[in-house]
């Protein structure tokens, strides 16, 4: 039986007798291979000296992994969290193997104090540890043995202690109201992407697999958790509070995946038609809000399971709500957490929008129980599979469940978009990034691997053909399961499945940044149309014009106004320019380059070419995809400065009859942050107006109250125009929703959940102190986290100087959850200009608080983008530079870069445009006669 620590042994004592010694290992020079590249490939890209000038690469930090002599076979695990005292104890019994005899042994680990460690060869003599020297920087322990072990089997015991931290990552704890308002705390883990070693000593890297025997020591009243099912619960000799509840052996897996949870919560469960126990835990008494995600799982698995052909390999699957949660889930095998936000559904007080980003979440975490978690990424170099696939098929699943949410139309404007918009910086990185350190591999969670990552998958996806590519998944995950591939591995398996040049055509997407402008021109040869098309890199400053230009291998599609749905012709672009010939085209058809907005590039059409496309645009032939391609295609050619942003409103005054909600919401998007580029100037009720114009018609269609037989895209549109129309200043959206706020406020008619944001939203922007009062009275009554979180991000609308003060006090305060307030802070720098001032001066004021609380994770990166990525004045780039070299945050980095490049982008595009939209303005409201 496993002995653990007595409570007597505290914190405080052993961190005394153990101090920590850092051995810091010496860099080879040649590691900093990421700066090294950046610098050389792309130094010449950029058309902007300026940009250019201001940012530069900074050292990365020194990495090694670890040594290949000693590695696990099994670990077997004891926890015993004290939900009292915030630490726990820990027993580590594993088996491991020693390649070649040594008498160190090298592991991660980080905020633990060892108090023992041994090694027994199996069927020899136990050899005590009589060193652990903590390389504190590198997360690392060295343990170092009198004698040497020898090559063979044998068993490593450690036993440690550690904090249950407030950080959301390692072992951590959770804050929770009891039924009766006490606050309590739950035990949770977030270990990816190198976290694990704050919970148990461990070689913590995802290619170092092996089966985990886990058993938790908890108070007998909670809920215990692991992802394994239980196969053994007694009580606990040295206290008869306690039980000890062991969990079956996993499968062999990374140290990242692995998950316990100690808390009280209820559940619902179902099983799959294809026989797992599908259990969603929810907060005490919230169990009925599980049954959306619930439902949505059981569908999910057999479409997995079929999709990939592999069956799932756990017994269970628990899906569960954390109430203080970093991510917005982690895909831990058979345990999966939750933010309560992205599982929890109350048929009520729910709006579609949750419904549809639980849906997405779930998709996306149970695709990683196979995709990731069953094959796992090498190295987090390979950490896009994981995401970018993820968020691919995500989408495929929902749609599968969902036909009528029109998702793929979602994912262009959500993810696609997106990724173009970050990639075109200078600042970018190419999806396949040498990452080492831990803030470097934090740095990478980002739209690249993510958004650019599903969008260069779905690229594939159309140019193999369905069949093909889930044959090639199916060849990959047969021949990886329960081990680890690279991106190489999957373009083997998908050129074997499809004969195409898949590696060839994928390096290019994944090995380089950014991507290309496809210039296309025409010409009419008798009955066929003969098509000019050349590639370039697109840089968000305008394009590359540089010899050393980088190429892509761009699958190309063409249709015609003839079928705008049906692909014509298909051709692979493999060098800088071609001429295709579309036959039978006559002269007065349009034609049109990537339909559905697959490949991931823009467009320069021609102006005779773009002329024909656009009456498409206003009678609704085009499809709603490429509508929205062309519309948000123009948009970024118009901040490139490649053509005027006063061309961009003209088309925009063409989607007057749009139908299509995701249209809109792309061109509300866009149309937010040309409003926050001219809240820079004299102007900005100028664009007002011209929103409140676009979005009238639609409005007034669709009136305040849904109409029967509508559906869940109907309940997006309207919940966006009135919102765009309430923060525009429209004065009977504005009256109406006073009017709606105030009877919901006293009780006589409950706004339905799709109108509470634009009503919020709206009072708020054009509300006083009293306003804001009530607002936070009803954040406080909400009962649901989804309701706290939709006040949340509206708050930062509030106008006067004094009320944004407040709202950013409330932001740090203890009535918003830890993860929540860059939510806050970002609701406020989005929403004005002052807000925007006002939201820095606080993030420097608090950074220290900030930083610590997020530890320099993901959140952080967030937080800055969010408050300063709108600036757009040239000396706020080097203040926001200068800020960040004195105030380290080694996570950040790159979006500081980015943010600080994005500054310098808004500034030249409000200097070369903003007259000329202000004439336009001007024309609009007194139309030469
Ligand atoms: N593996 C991630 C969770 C994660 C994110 C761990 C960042 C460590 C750092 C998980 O699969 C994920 O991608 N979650 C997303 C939600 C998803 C639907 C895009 C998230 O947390 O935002
Ligand atoms: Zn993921």
């Amino acid at each position: 039986m496993l002995l653990l620590l007595s409570r007597q042994v505290s914190l405080s004592f052993v961190k005394q007798v153990i101090p920590r010694s850092p051995v810091l290992f010496s860099k080879p020079a040649s590691l900093n291979l990421r700066t090294f590249k950046f610098k050389v490939k792309f130094s010449t890209v950029s058309a902007n000296a300026t940009i250019q000038n201001i940012i530069t690469m900074p050292e990365r930090r020194p990495f090694v992994r670890l040594p290949t002599d000693v590695y696990p076979v099994n670990y077997g695990l004891c926890l015993k969290p004290d939900l009292i005292d915030f630490t726990f104890e820990g027993k580590l019994d594993a088996r491991i193997e020693v390649v070649q005899g040594t008498n160190q042994i090298v592991m991660n680990c980080a905020d633990i104090d060892i108090i023992t460690a041994s090694f027994a060869p199996e069927g020899g003599e136990e050899i005590s540890a009589t060193g652990f020297n903590y390389q504190n920087e590198d997360e690392k322990v060295t343990l170092s043995f009198p004698s040497a072990l020898q090559k063979g089997s044998g068993s490593l015991k450690i036993d440690f202690v550690g904090e249950l931290n407030d950080k959301m990552k390692g072992f951590y704890r959770s804050k929770y109201a009891s039924a009766s308002g006490e606050m309590r705390y739950a035990a949770v883990t977030q270990f990816e992407a190198t976290d694990a070693r704050r919970a148990f000593p461990c070689w913590d890297e995802p290619a170092i697999k092996a089966t985990f025997d886990i058993s938790l020591i908890v108070p007998k009243d909670r809920v215990a958790l692991s992802n394994m099912n239980v196969i053994d619960r007694k009580p606990y000799p040295e206290d008869d509070s306690l039980v000890e509840v062991k969990f079956a052996t996993t499968p062999i897996m990374s140290t990242y995946l692995v998950a316990f949870v100690i808390g009280e919560y209820d559940f619902v469960e179902s099983q799959s038609s294809d026989g797992i126990m599908v259990r969603v835990y929810t907060p005490v008494g919230k169990a009925e809000q599980g049954k959306f995600a619930l439902e949505v799982a059981t569908k999910t698995l057999p479409f997995y399971k079929d999709y990939f052909n592999v069956p799932y390999p756990l017994p269970k699957i628990d899906l569960i709500a954390i109430a203080d949660f970093a991510a917005g889930a982690m895909e831990n095998w058979g345990l999966v957490t939750y933010r309560e936000t992205a599982l929890l559904i109350d048929p009520k007080n729910s709006c579609s929008s949750s419904r549809q980003w639980v849906a997405l979440v779930v998709g996306h975490e149970l695709a990683h129980q196979w995709f990731g978690n069953l094959v796992t990424m090498e190295w987090w170099t390979h950490l896009w599979l994981n995401e970018g696939f993820a968020s691919w098929i995500e989408y495929l699943c929902v749609d599968h469940c969902f036909p009528e949410y029109d998702i793929w139309t979602q994912f262009v404007s959500a993810d696609y978009t997106r990724a173009l918009d970050l990639d075109a910086l200078d600042n970018s990185h190419p999806i396949e990034v040498n990452v080492g350190h831990p803030s470097e591999v934090d740095e990478i969670f980002d739209a690249i691997s993510y958004s650019k990552g599903a969008s260069v998958i779905r690229m594939l996806h159309n140019y193999i053909g369905d069949e093909d590519f889930r044959k090639g998944m199916n060849a990959y995950l047969l021949k990886f399961q329960h081990k680890n591939a690279s991106t190489e591995d999957l373009w083997d398996c998908l050129e074997q499945a499809s004969g195409k040049p898949i590696a060839a055509v994928m390096n290019s997407w994944t090995k380089q940044m950014g991507f290309p402008i496809i210039v296309v021109d025409q010409e009419q040869q008798g009955e066929d149309r003969v098509l000019k098309i050349s590639q370039k890199k697109f840089c968000a400053s305008g394009p590359h014009n540089g010899e050393d230009c980088p190429s892509w291998m761009v699958p190309i599609s063409i249709c015609s106004s003839e079928d705008p749905a049906c692909t014509k012709m298909k051709v692979l672009l493999d060098q800088p320019e071609t001429t295709v010939t579309v036959p039978n085209i006559s002269p007065e058809q349009w034609v049109k380059i990537n339909p559905g907005t697959v490949g991931f590039y823009r467009i320069q059409y021609s102006s005779a070419m773009l002329e024909s496309l656009l009456p498409g645009v206003r009678d609704l032939t085009l499809l709603p995809v490429d509508r929205l391609g062309l519309q948000n295609d123009l948009f970024s050619l118009a901040r490139a400065g490649m053509i005027s942003t006063v061309e961009v409103l003209k088309l925009m005054e063409a989607f007057v009859n749009e139908p299509n909600y995701t249209v809109w919401s792309d061109l509300s998007c866009n149309l937010g942050v040309l409003s926050s580029l001219l809240s820079h100037t004299d102007y900005h009720e100028d664009i007002q107006e011209f929103i409140r114009d676009l979005f009238t018609p639609i409005g007034l269609k669709l009136g305040w109250d849904s109409k029967p037989g509508e559906g869940h895209l109907d309940a997006l549109l309207r919940g966006l125009v009135l919102g765009k129309l309430g923060k525009a200043g429209h004065k009977p959206t504005l009256e109406e929703a006073r009017r709606r706020f105030k009877d919901h406020v006293e009780g006589k008619q409950i706004l339905s959940a799709d109108l509470r944001s634009p009503v919020y939203l709206t009072v708020l922007k054009h509300g006083d102190s009293t306003t804001l009062d009530t607002m936070f009275k009803l954040h406080k009554q909400a009962d649901m986290q989804e309701e706290k979180n939709r006040i949340e991000r509206v708050l930062g609308a509030i106008s006067a100087p004094d009320l944004i003060q407040r709202v950013l006090t409330f932001a740090l305060s203890e009535e918003v959850r830890p993860q929540d307030t860059v939510s806050v802070i970002g609701g406020v720098a989005g929403s004005s200009k002052h807000g925007r001032k006002a939201a820095w001066k606080f993030v420097k004021d608090n950074w220290e608080e900030l930083h610590n609380r997020y530890q320099g994770g993901f959140l952080i990166s967030r937080l800055i983008k969010l408050t300063v990525d709108g600036f757009a004045v040239d000396k706020m780039a080097a203040e926001v530079k200068s800020f960040f070299e004195s105030h380290h945050a080694p996570a950040a980095e790159r979006t500081v870069q980015q943010c600080c490049e994005n500054i310098l982008l808004n500034a030249a595009w409000l200097k070369r445009d903003a007259e000329d939209i202000h004439l336009y303005f001007l024309q609009r409201k007194a139309p030469p006669v």
